[in-house]
C-alpha cells in the first residue's frame, strides 16, 4: 500500500498513530540536527521531520511512514498545521529535475514559463481549486438537469458549418478529397433535430470550437452546458435555469441568489448601461441629456444625435492631470470616443470643461439630472446614440474598477430580455441574426417580420434572453423558429439565397417539415461559469490545459506544421509555404 492518509487528512486526533503518506515535496529546511519537509498531495500539505539532513530535493515524489506528533509551534492558517509526521522511512518513488518555478500558493514563475510546464503549474493549490470548482459545478448541472428530466446526449464534433457569428475550425477529410467538416461552434442545429426526434428535454456539457480573436473570457475550445426542451415558451426555460443557477450557486460557493432574478429589456440595458450584459452591482447609469445638452452653441453637441452622461460619486476633486488621463484613455481605439467633457462639483463650486458654452444654472440642472452632488464629477460623451451609449458603458465599467465597486466576492445575476431579432450592419448593408438564425420573432411581431421595410425588421424582438452576472454574458438562447417556411423567411432576411440556405442548412429545414415541436433552450459558457464563481474574470485557470492569446498550447507546441506525407494524403497544398 503507498499511503495510508493523504496529506490533507490528519489532525490532533491522529496524535500518536503510525501513518505512511505518499505525495511531493514542495520544501525542504534543513537545521543540521533534523529536516522539516512540507509534503504535498492534493488533499493539503503536512510537515515531516526528519533526523539529520535527508538528500531529496522539491518536487521529489516520496514516501515516508512515521509517528503522527502534535507541533510544538502550531500553523494555524494549514489545516494539519497543528500536527507533524516524524518520519522514520524513507522511500524515494522517484527523483524530480529542479522546477522552473516554486510550485507553491504564489508561484515566482511567469505566465509563459508556467504555460509550458502547465503540468507543474497545475499541482499548485489555486489551480487545484479550480477545477475542483468546475468538477463541483459539473456534478452540479447533472444532477439538477437530470432531476429535472433532462437526457445528456452526445451531438458530433465533425460536422458542416454552424452560424454563431464566428469562424469555423475545419478539419480536412482524407476520404473525400478536396472536402472538409467543420468543428462545431455549438451543437445548434443538432440540439434542434433532437427536438425533431422527439427528445423533449436535451442536455449537454460539450466543447465547441470558434476561431475568433482571444480575450480573458474566450478560447478557442471551451465548453457550453447546453440544453433545449420541447414544448415549452420563454418563461419555461428562464424558470428551470434560473433554478440551476440557483442551485449551483447554493452548492457550489454557499450563495443565495434573488428568486426570482431580476430582469431587463436589452432596450433598458443599452440606454441605462450601455451594455448588452449589465454590471448591476453598482449604479452609475447612463442619464440621457440630450434636451439640456444640445443648442448651447457647442458644436460637437450640437451636432450629435445623443448626448449622455455618468456620474462617479466623490470624484470631485479630480485634478487636470486626472481628467486628461481619462480623455486620453477613452480616446484609444477599444473605446473610440472622441473627446470626454466633465462638469466638476467641486468645493469651489460648479466647474467643467464647456463652462464657455454653458452657464451655472444649466450645468446644474445636467448634475440635478444624473443626481449629482457635491464631490461627485460628471462625465458627458456625444454622437450617434448606441455607440455612445456603449462608449460610456465602458466608461463606467472602467470608473467603477478605479472605484472599487467590482467585488468579485459580491454576485450580482440577472436576465437580459427582449433582444432585438436582427441587427442592421452600415458596413454590410445587410442585417445580421442578434442571436442566431434559429430563433423565433415574438409571435405578436411576426407582422414586421414579413414586412420588406428596414424600419419594420428593426424593430422586431424576439423571445431570446442572455443570462448576465457582474458585467459578463454568462449565458444565452432563444425561443426557436419550428416551421419550415419561417426558417426559410429568416434565411431571406439575412440575405442568404436560396440555394446557400439549402446547401448549408436545408437538413434543418427539411426537418421542421417532418413535424417539429415548439422548441426552445440556451447555453451556458462553462469555463466562464467556474470562473466567476471562483472570483475571476479570466477562464484560463478554470480549463485544465487551456491556450494561450495566440490560440496557443504552448506546452504541446501547437499549432505545428504536420509533413508532407501527411498534407500530400489530406490533398492539401500550404499557401504559407509559397
Ligand atoms: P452563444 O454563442 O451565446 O450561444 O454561446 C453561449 C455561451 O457560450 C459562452 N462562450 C464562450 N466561452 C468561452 N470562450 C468563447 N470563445 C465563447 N463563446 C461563447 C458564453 C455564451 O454566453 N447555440 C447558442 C445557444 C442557444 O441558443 O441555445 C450559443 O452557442 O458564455
Amino acid at each position: 500500500m503507498y499511503r495510508t492518509k493523504t496529506c490533507g487528512e490528519l489532525r490532533l486526533a491522529d496524535k500518536g498513530t503510525k501513518v505512511t503518506l505518499a505525495g511531493w515535496v514542495q520544501k525542504v529546511r534543513s537545521l543540521g540536527s533534523m529536516t522539516f519537509v512540507d509534503l504535498r498531495d492534493r488533499y493539503g500539505i503536512t510537515q515531516l521531520v526528519f533526523d539529520g539532513t535527508v538528500d531529496i530535493g522539491r518536487e521529489y515524489v516520496i514516501q515516508v511512514t512515521g509517528e503522527v506528533l502534535e507541533r510544538e509551534s502550531k500553523n494555524p492558517k494549514l489545516p494539519t498545521g497543528e500536527i507533524e509526521v516524524k518520519a522514520e522511512n524513507l522511500n524515494v518513488l522517484n527523483k524530480a529535475q529542479t522546477p522552473p518555478f516554486t510550485i507553491e500558493e504564489v508561484s515566482d514563475g511567469g505566465e509563459d514559463l508556467r504555460a509550458k510546464y502547465r503540468y507543474l503549474d497545475l499541482r499548485r493549490a489555486p489551480l487545484q481549486r479550480a477545477l475542483a470548482l468546475r468538477h463541483r459545478l459539473a456534478q452540479e448541472t447533472r444532477s439538477y438537469l437530470d432531476s429535472k428530466g433532462f437526457m445528456e446526449i452526445e451531438t458530433p464534433y465533425l460536422i458542416k458549418s454552424t452560424p454563431e457569428g464566428a469562424r469555423d475550425f475545419v478539419v480536412p477529410s482524407r476520404m473525400n478529397p478536396g472536402t472538409f467538416y467543420a468543428l462545431p461552434q455549438s451543437p445548434q442545429t443538432f440540439k434542434q433535430l433532437l427536438m425533431v426526434a422527439g427528445y423533449d428535454r436535451y442536455f449537454q456539457i460539450v466543447r465547441c470550437f470558434r476561431d475568433e480573436d482571444l480575450r480573458a473570457d474566450r478560447q478557442p475550445e471551451f465548453t457550453q452546458i447546453d440544453c433545449e426542451m420541447s414544448f415549452v415558451e420563454q418563461e419555461d426555460v428562464l424558470n428551470t435555469f434560473e433554478g440551476m443557477m440557483r442551485q449551483m450557486f447554493r452548492n457550489a460557493i454557499g450563495v443565495d441568489i434573488p428568486d426570482p432574478l431580476p430582469r431587463m429589456s436589452w432596450y433598458d440595458a443599452m440606454d441605462n448601461y450601455g451594455s448588452d450584459k449589465p454590471d448591476i452591482r453598482f449604479g452609475m447609469k447612463i442619464h440621457d441629456i440630450t434636451d439640456l445638452a444640445k443648442g448651447s452653441g457647442f458644436s460637437v453637441f450640437d451636432s450629435s444625435e445623443y448626448i449622455g452622461a455618468i456620474c462617479a460619486e466623490g470624484c470631485g476633486d479630480y485634478t487636470r492631470k486626472q481628467t486628461d488621463e481619462l480623455t486620453e484613455w477613452v480616446k484609444r481605439p477599444q473605446v473610440g470616443a472622441k473627446g470626454l467633457v466633465y462638469i466638476k462639483l467641486g468645493a469651489e463650486g460648479i466647474k467643467s470643461s464647456i463652462d464657455k458654452f454653458f452657464t451655472p444654472e444649466q450645468l446644474s440642472k445636467i448634475a440635478d439630472r444624473l443626481g449629482a452632488k457635491q464631490g461627485d464629477i460628471i462625465f458627458i460623451l456625444c454622437g450617434s446614440k448606441r455607440k455612445t451609449q456603449t462608449q460610456l458603458g465602458v466608461l463606467r465599467i472602467e470608473m467603477g474598477n478605479r472605484l472599487g465597486l467590482r467585488d468579485p466576492k459580491v454576485f450580482a445575476p440577472l436576465w437580459i430580455v427582449d433582444f432585438p431579432l436582427l441587427e442592421w450592419s452600415e458596413e454590410d448593408g445587410r442585417f445580421y441574426a442578434m442571436h442566431h438564425p434559429f430563433t423565433a420573432p415574438k409571435p405578436e411581431h411576426e407582422q414586421w417580420f414579413y414586412s420588406d421595410r428596414k424600419e419594420d425588421l428593426e424593430r422586431v424582438c424576439a423571445n431570446a434572453y442572455d443570462f448576465v452576472l457582474n458585467g459578463t454574458e454568462l449565458g444565452g438562447g432563444s425561443i426557436r423558429i419550428h416551421n419550415a417556411d419561417m426558417q426559410k423567411r429568416m434565411f431571406e432576411v439575412l440575405g442568404i439565397s436560396e440555394q446557400e440556405a439549402e446547401y448549408k442548412f436545408g437538413f434543418i429545414i427539411n426537418a421542421f417539415k417532418f413535424g417539429a415541436p415548439p422548441h426552445g433552450g440556451l447555453a451556458f459558457g462553462f469555463d466562464r461559469v467556474c470562473a466567476l464563481f471562483g472570483g475571476q474574470e479570466t477562464i484560463r485557470d478554470y480549463i485544465a490545459f487551456p491556450k494561450n492569446n495566440q490560440g496557443r498550447d504552448v506546452m504541446i507546441d501547437s499549432p505545428s506544421k504536420i509533413d508532407q506525407a501527411q498534407m500530400d494524403e489530406l490533398y492539401l497544398v500550404s499557401k504559407a509555404e509559397c
